[in-house]
């Protein structure tokens, strides 16, 4: 573990070029956060105090109007098609993503779910972007905001004062190593803390390092996982974002089956020739 910890210490003097801005919004965020939303509602149907833990947690809520999303205009791809399409199945995600000219990131949707019993903490590596994290919750006691690195927050916070937390890892992927070190990271934080539901976000371009991922999480002992994969055209160019991935550890009772709705629903919208999606099971409990 020491020997990990070295290693990415050294990786994160390097240069952090990715901001969230460019891509709010995007398809990616839509799957992403209307999964994240039936979780964390799955999770409050009990009435015990959770810790919401986003390691990896950008600006918190993005303006679709800004030179950076005006750019890119990922959004017009996602949440503007969804927003228009608005498939029933997504009514509680929709509900919560806001006006036509704003985004919410994890962070905000978090906050927007969080009960009076519940606390959320947010780690964000980039010193600006935690900067603006810590400003927009400075008066909000049940927000913590970390500039650190998300992964070795995983060490130092888990296992949780509550014994009940919901973990969202959604790195930037900009380390080629990145898929490995998730792995790693959700086995060290499930032997730190068994009860714990993890969630983490992985980009599909193409096959290979999703199938290897899933192998590494069976190498590695984590137990109870299931995978979401939405493809919204089939993954033959690696060099772009064909779709993306949850995988889930610990699911809450009837997670699967929601997340099959809601895959079938962002599909109705998004799908392209050769798109494919599923939950299936990767390791047993
Ligand atoms: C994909 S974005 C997060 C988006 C956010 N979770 C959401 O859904 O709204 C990834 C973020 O992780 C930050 N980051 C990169 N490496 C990190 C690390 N080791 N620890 C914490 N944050 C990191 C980046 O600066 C970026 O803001």
């Amino acid at each position: 573990m020491r020997v990990w910890r070295k290693r990415r210490v050294r990786r994160m003097g390097g240069a952090m070029n990715y901001r969230h801005q460019f891509h709010a919004g995007n398809q990616a965020d839509c799957v992403k956060h209307a999964l994240f939303v039936a979780l964390l509602r799955g999770m409050q149907r009990k009435p015990k105090p959770l810790m919401v833990l986003d390691t990896h947690a950008g600006l918190g809520a993005y303006d679709l109007q800004s030179p950076a999303s005006q750019r890119t205009l990922e959004a017009q791809s996602g949440i503007v098609r969804l927003r228009a399409a608005a498939p029933p199945a997504l009514a509680d995600y929709l509900g919560l993503a806001g006006a036509a000219d704003a985004y919410p990131g994890s962070p905000a949707l978090a906050r927007a779910l969080l009960r009076a019993e519940d606390r959320l903490v947010l780690c964000e590596l980039h010193t600006e972007d935690g900067a603006a994290l810590r400003r927009r919750y400075r008066d909000d006691p049940s927000v913590h905001v970390h500039i650190r690195d998300g992964y070795a927050a995983l060490k130092a916070l888990l296992p949780p004062p509550e014994r009940r937390a919901l973990v969202l890892i959604d790195p930037p992927f900009e380390q080629q190593d990145e898929f490995s070190t998730l792995a790693t990271g959700l086995a060290l934080a499930q032997a730190r803390f068994r009860a714990g539901v993890y969630t983490a976000w992985y980009p599909l371009k193409s096959r290979a390092p999703v199938r290897d991922f899933h192998a590494a999480l069976q190498v590695l002992g984590v137990l109870d996982v299931i995978d979401c994969t939405f493809a919204w055209r089939a993954p033959l160019d690696a060099m772009r974002l064909n779709g993306c991935g949850l995988v889930v550890v610990n699911p809450p009772y009837q997670f699967a089956a929601e997340a099959e709705t809601i895959l079938a629903a962002l599909a109705s919208v998004f799908a392209e020739e050769g798109a494919f999606w599923s939950v299936t099971r990767v390791t047993d409990e």
